[in-house]
């Protein structure tokens, strides 16, 4: 019998089997193999060629040092005027960059590129934004509801790639949009279906080529699935100089938008938007909105998280509860629940506190995620607090790394982070002993930061955290 010709490749991983499963054996993710086509193998007997044998076919590549490159002559980047997308993006779209967006079906990445469309053509440049999801009707009536010019966009609804890339040729835009990559099909590839990783492999690489050697912009969107059973963006990844993705928070119509790869800008960096009646609005006052949802009740803790350049001031909240089961229960969101057990076990074994016996139910406010160890402090004083059942003092912020010692380590960008805290009227800072500048004067254990209205509040070790926390009578 005929061996298969096709393969099986995991949209997540990017590992290829000869078989298919429902489950990666790779890495474990279900629903993410697709097939396709491999390419003929070498048949058994043929020679490998020399590499002096391929030098004397091939003519050497000419080398210049760096000195000498020559600079594209336009380089000045693209502003929408959407200030968060300008910035997350690295202070506007480079020339001939390609990126991607990515997100939640529904979460608003045809809106914002819409607007971020709109806002660039306002500044004089050509857009093309070709939509093969949506007829240009409802791109229309989109734009409308987002009160754009819809004078200064040119659409098209093709969904070809040839058409694109032709039409790119031809017109010498500066911004190219795809709405999105998995709808478009490539016309020699037939058999390939939209969206699988052959095609999406394919139209990426055609697409990348467009953007460098024309120097276009171009920025594509793509669709994650739960059941990730479609080809995700992960195969795109290397290709692109940008992945950013957009999140949302149900309950908060904030959209996230994160940069996890950008080759023309600071990745961790964070934008925010609001979904309103007229779209995407952006938040630049996100720490008025985080601290407008902070309490001062026990189990409440502030730190302030670096994401990108941005400094978040973030509640944590605790709340432990003495258990009913052999098993106590670890309820964990928005940090490395390892990272919170970890803690409450020094904690344990340097003050006693029985956190074994207790259910820990932690989150962080908004639906934000950290993963800065300078966080530790923060999330040290939210269990003790809960506890103790005892709040911590108002407008405090807590500010220190913890290692397995239970000494308290200071964390880099101090001063970032207390020049937003006091931004905002927050009075007291808990932090580590022994940063320049900030250290307390020897008669108390308090001393005003050099650049900021906080008083420093310092701690050597965890053992002098129990002082925050007096007996009840
Ligand atoms: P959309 O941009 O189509 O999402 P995606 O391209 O990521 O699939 O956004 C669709 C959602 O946004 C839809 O539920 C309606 C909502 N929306 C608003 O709330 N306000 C608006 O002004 C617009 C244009 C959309
Ligand atoms: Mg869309």
């Amino acid at each position: 019998m005929a061996k298969p010709n096709t393969e099986y490749t995991c949209s997540s991983c990017n590992t290829s089997t000869r078989k298919w499963s429902g489950c990666c054996l790779s890495c474990g993710e279900w629903n993410t193999l697709s097939e396709q086509a491999v390419a003929p193998k070498p048949v058994a007997g043929t020679k490998t060629v020399s590499t002096e044998a391929i030098a004397a076919t091939v003519a050497a590549a000419s080398l210049i040092t760096l000195d000498q490159v020559a600079m594209p002559s336009n380089q000045q980047r693209q502003m929408s005027g959407l200030s968060e997308w300008d910035q997350v993006v690295g202070g506007g779209l480079m020339p001939g960059a390609f990126i991607i967006l990515t997100g939640d079906p529904g979460i608003g990445k045809s809106t914002l590129l819409l607007q971020v469309a709109a806002g660039i053509a306002s500044t004089n440049k050509r857009v093309i934004y070709f939509s093969s999801e949506e007829s240009l009707a409802q791109v229309k009536q989109r734009g409308q509801r987002l009160a754009i010019d819809l004078s200064q966009l040119h659409c098209s609804d093709a969904a070809s790639l040839d058409t694109i890339v032709a039409t790119a040729i031809a017109e010498k835009p500066d911004l190219l949009i795809v709405d999105s990559i998995q709808n478009c099909y490539l016309s020699e590839s037939e058999r390939t279906l939209p969206g699988s990783v052959a095609q999406l492999r394919q139209a990426g690489f055609t697409l990348m080529k467009l953007a460098k050697e024309h120097g276009i912009t171009v920025i594509v969107t793509g669709h994650i699935t739960k059941e990730g059973n479609m080809a995700g963006p992960k195969v795109l990844e290397h290709l692109v100089d940008g992945v950013f993705y957009l999140q949302g928070e149900d309950r908060w119509h904030v959209r996230i938008l994160r940069a996890v790869k950008n080759r023309f800008g600071t990745i961790n960096e964070m934008g925010f938007f609001e979904m309103g009646e007229t779209g995407m609005d952006a938040i630049s006052n996100i720490n008025k909105h985080l601290l407008s949802e902070s309490t001062h009740a026990p189990g409440a803790a502030l730190t302030c998280s670096m994401e990108g350049t941005r400094p978040l001031l973030l509640e944590l909240q605790a709340l432990c509860v003495p258990t009913k089961f052999s098993m106590p229960q670890r309820v964990i969101t928005g940090v490395d629940p390892k990272r919170v057990l970890l803690i409450a076990a020094i904690l344990e074994k340097y003050l006693h506190t029985k956190f074994s016996g207790v259910d820990i139910f932690f989150r962080v406010s908004s639906g934000c995620s950290i993963k800065e160890s300078a966080s530790d402090l923060g999330i040290a004083l939210a269990l003790l607090s809960s506890y103790f059942q005892q709040p911590l003092p108002e407008k405090s912020i807590a500010l220190a790394e913890i290692s397995l010692t239970g000494q308290l380590k200071p964390v880099p960008m101090m001063t970032r982070r207390l020049n937003e805290a006091s931004k905002f009227g927050l009075k007291f800072c808990f932090m580590a002993a022994g940063i320049p500048g900030l250290e307390p004067g020897p008669s108390n254990k308090e001393a005003a930061p050099s650049e900021s209205s906080l008083k420093a509040v310092c701690f050597k070790s965890i053992y002098e955290l129990l002082r925050l926390f007096p007996e009840k009578d």
